[in-house]
């Protein structure tokens, strides 16, 4: 474990590396416990570089054993080797000179999962962000690039399969039962898109012809037996790529593109070049098995790992403040792929319920970084919510101002100028500005300038003059290390909506510039007047959600139930409704503690209950707007001094009193959405799916049995379904004997299928209240149970933190105390899961005045820990801050 250095790293000392490394050529001997990694490397000192600079190579827990330049050993004397760091001195002064690394690693004993490592017997890398270093000593950032050539020598008989970048050169007998192959990957790339895997996988192969005619080998490789499982992850790569051509004119440049599912894995899937390594959760997929959540999973991790390609691959990051500027962009595009493969609205819905339920609690809580970060501590703790999500937005943005020609300009000229590159976000930007003419220097806070903005409405109508004057004001709210802000270039896409429901287009407008449907809100406040404008119109702001904003409008019940009710925009009409549900959802949280009954705004069930019986809707989306706000959403509009139990309570009767009042229009949904004919997981048949759990849910609240999910769990034919009516049973009838026999059942069947026994684990450690915990303590000494595979740590112990706000937030502080106790026992093992796990705590300070102070208790027993990794204590010292 690298232990806490307590540096930081800016990015205002950036500058290029002072050697250019012209090829790299990697000799693997591989073994579980010792590994021989030969590294021949070939440098010139870049111009204008001192005779007297030293190189130097960066190590994680290396030892040398050998180091040669030019084939020849090199003297003790001309350099200095430590575990994290190798110094070479008296190197040419002109010319190129080879330098050969020799080190042995520990593969079997790896349990960081980064750099080289072993799960259920394969060999797999992982060197994103700066794994690489794990394996070899070497320039271990981003802007230094070089073509790649791999050896892999390896026990034939179980290694079969010896993999890496680029395109296979060739393979062979090697001696003592050892065989080999060699690789090449032309497109010169840094190091942490390297990757090797070798072992003994079944493969699915498919092949895709490119617009110009290149045939490319496809091949998903899995564990034995579980090929069929890959069918649609297949499916899905072959829409990417045709996607990606059409949409952006990117075509695949190599004659093979691999992907590998392991089940030991920190995070989603990595987009090595050539050769995506994946969370297996993200590749494998049948009816039996999978949710209709997981299909659609599988299809967008599947491409963005595609389109990481284009944008990462061919052009990637000068340095690790830049990850925006892929991981934001193809975010964007998977979206954008998303949903053009499905319904775009309700696609859009399930982002923003995304992005405010995780990024707009990270930036207003103590981990609140910019889009850029301007430092860091450990860079594994970058790859956020806000980097990859906001990111997203900020690209959507600029897509919105340059509208969708413009937008696909600006990239033809990035991947035109800087192909090879690696840049920066300043180069992103400039493409956008050079091919549109349009000045983007104030749109550019948005990647600096961290928190939520908020926009403050209030509008006015003259009968007389007949104008509409629309007020806004923008406050940024103050983040760490940022306490005032400048004003932010705001794009909201608007209408004006009519007494009839159609849009009123005004004739002109003053006050501000607006293009098309666009309002650009530049200023601290600033008020557009509209005329010509006949009736008093009702606003339609924000459509689309343009902009990652938080808005505060008093708009009436009855106007936001006209927008919901007529608006032409599907998005805009869900967010009405949630805008609707929110209030009434506050106030019955404030109400419950004080004993008083929760009463329901009438506009909001009748419009809840139209949108619901209304069968011209799609079901998805229906499903969508039946879905009322989550409690951590209450939460966060609440603010501060949270109850998690009253917001419980309080949604719980709100549901109840939908439930009674829609009851004859669910019970009808629940019995028509029956599911009939064969499975298919597309977007339509998911949404029938989607409605007829939400109808579920609504008649358990109504109904006081367990039978109806009980008859719903034993007639299932697809996990969807299977998994909500398990949900259903466990959580609202916990001690029943349908729901105890439901969940053996369960178990039972699906006891050789890790991933489908991790929605065992998940659905208990989110029963509602007190007893969660002794659920999950119970479940950590299940044999099921296996705390080395993260997975199965975030089934149980992430989905306990993140996902059960009565449960985990118990006032006694149980569940902080179990939460710091895991992070202490598994940061040793596996430092960037126990960070991550800890981001759980991310919104304390929000707590009511006990759980807080348990909270910070819980905190303080971390941050007092004797060792602690660099990665947990950076987030624990920013969050006690
Ligand atoms: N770059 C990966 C992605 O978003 C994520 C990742 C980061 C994976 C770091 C592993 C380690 O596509
Ligand atoms: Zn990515």
């Amino acid at each position: 474990m690298r232990t806490d250095t307590g540096q930081v790293i800016r990015l205002a000392d950036y500058r290029p590396a002072d050697f250019v490394l012209e090829r790299t050529d990697l000799t693997f001997e591989l073994d579980p416990r010792s590994t021989k990694v030969e590294a021949r490397l070939i440098f010139h000192r870049r111009a204008g570089v001192a005779a007297d600079v030293p190189l130097v190579l960066d190590g994680d827990e290396l030892t040398l054993s050998g180091l040669m330049l030019d084939q020849t050993d090199i003297d003790a004397g001309r350099y200095t080797a430590t575990p994290d760091r190798l110094e070479i001195r008296d190197l040419p002064e002109d010319g190129p000179f080879e330098i050969t690394v020799t080190t042995y690693i520990d593969p079997e004993s790896n349990t960081q999962l980064m750099g080289l490592y072993r799960t259920n017997g394969v060999y797999c890398t992982q060197c994103e962000a700066e794994g690489f270093r794990r394996i070899t000593y070497f320039p271990d950032r981003p802007d230094v690039l070089s073509p790649f050539t791999i050896t892999i020598i390896a026990d034939k008989e179980t290694n079969p399969l010896l993999l890496s970048n680029g395109n296979f050169l060739g393979g062979g007998n090697y001696d003592e039962g050892r065989h080999f192959a060699a690789w090449f990957d032309p497109h010169p790339k840094p190091s942490y898109l390297f990757a090797l895997v070798a072992g003994d996988l079944g493969v699915v192969e498919d092949t895709f012809t490119t617009a110009s005619g290149n045939e490319v080998a496809l091949k998903i490789y899995v564990e034995h037996g579980k090929e069929p499982r890959a069918a649609y992850a297949m499916d899905a790569l072959k829409r990417s790529m045709a996607w990606d051509e059409e949409r952006f004119g990117r075509e695949y440049d190599l004659n093979i593109f691999q992907i590998v599912a392991v089940s030991d894995f920190n995070m989603g899937a990595m987009e090595n070049k050539g050769l995506n390594v994946f969370n297996d959760k993200y590749v494998l997929a049948d009816p039996e098995t999978a949710t209709d959540a997981d299909y659609a999973n599988i299809e967008a991790i599947i491409a963005h790992e595609y389109f990481h390609n284009w944008t990462g691959n061919r052009i990637t990051c000068r340095d690790w403040f830049q990850l925006c500027l892929k991981e934001g962009l193809t975010v964007y595009r998977d979206h954008e792929f998303s949903a053009d493969q499905r319904s775009r609205a309700v696609k859009r819905i399930a982002e923003v319920r995304h992005l405010k339920a995780e990024q707009f609690a990270e930036d207003a809580g103590p981990l609140a970084h910019p889009v850029r970060p301007e430092t860091y501590r450990e860079i594994n703790n970058f790859y956020t919510t806000t980097v990859y999500e906001k990111g997203s937005e900020v690209t959507r943005m600029i897509a919105t101002l340059l509208g969708e020609d413009g937008f696909r300009k600006g990239m033809d000229l990035y991947f035109d100028r800087h192909d090879g590159d690696a840049a920066t976000v300043e180069d992103f930007v400039a493409c956008f500005e050079d091919s549109s003419g349009r000045d983007l220097s104030q749109f550019k806070l948005w990647y600096s300038q961290a928190g939520t903005p908020l926009v403050t409405v209030s509008t006015a109508y003259d009968a007389v003059s007949q104008t509409f004057t629309l007020s806004l004001e923008q406050i940024i709210p103050a983040t760490p290390g940022q306490s005032a802000k400048q004003p932010m270039h705001i794009p909201l896409k608007f209408t004006l909506l009519g007494e009839n429901g159609g849009d009123i287009p005004p004739a002109a407008v003053s006050g501000g510039e607006v293009t098309g449907d666009v309002l650009h809100l530049t200023g601290r406040s600033q008020s557009f007047t509209f005329s010509g404008v006949p009736a008093r119109p009702v606003l339609s702001l924000n459509r689309g959600f343009s902009a990652p904003i938080n808005l505060s409008f008093d708009q009436s019940p009855a106007d936001l139930a006209h927008i919901a009710r007529h608006d032409s925009d599907l998005f805009a009409r869900w967010q009405a409704l949630s805008d609707l549900g929110l209030p009434v959802l506050v106030k019955a949280a404030k109400d419950v503690p004080e004993g008083r009954p929760v009463t329901v705004d009438g506009a909001l069930v009748s419009a809840l209950i139209e949108t619901l019986a209304d069968d011209r809707l799609e079901p998805a989306f229906r499903a969508q707007a039946l879905s009322l706000a989550s409690e951590s959403d209450i939460a966060r509009e609440i603010g501060g001094n949270n109850d998690p139990d009253a917001i419980h309570a309080g949604r719980d009767a709100v549901l109840k009193t939908i439930a009674d009042k829609g009851f004859a229009t669910f019970e009808r949904l629940y019995r028509e959405l029956a599911p009939k004919g064969e499975f298919t997981p597309d977007a339509a048949s998911a949404g029938r799916r989607a409605l007829r759990n939400v109808a579920l849910t609504y008649l358990s609240h109504a109904g006081d049995s367990a039978s109806l999910a009980a008859e719903a769990f034993a007639k299932a034919d697809n996990m969807t379904e299977l998994a909500h009516a398990l949900t259903v049973l466990i959580h609202r009838f916990p001690d029943t004997d349908a729901a105890l026999n439901a969940l053996a059942a369960f178990a039972t069947r699906f006891d050789s299928n890790p991933l489908a026994l991790d929605k065992w684990f998940s659905i208990q450690a989110t029963v509602p209240g007190e007893t969660a915990l002794e659920r999950v303590e119970a479940l950590m000494k299940d044999p099921r149970f296996n705390a080395q595979n993260p997975n199965r740590v975030r089934a149980l112990i992430g989905t306990f933190a993140f996902a059960n706000p009565t449960g985990f937030n118990r006032p006694d502080g149980k569940g902080y105390a179990l939460l710091a106790d895991q992070i202490l026992a598994i940061d040793p093992k596996n430092p960037q899961l126990a960070a991550r796990l800890l981001t759980a705590m991310r919104s304390w300070r929000a707590l009511e005045p006990v759980r807080a102070e348990a909270a910070k208790t819980a905190l303080g027993r971390i941050t007092g820990a004797r060792q602690l990794s660099a990665d947990v204590a950076d987030i624990v010292e920013r969050m006690l801050k």
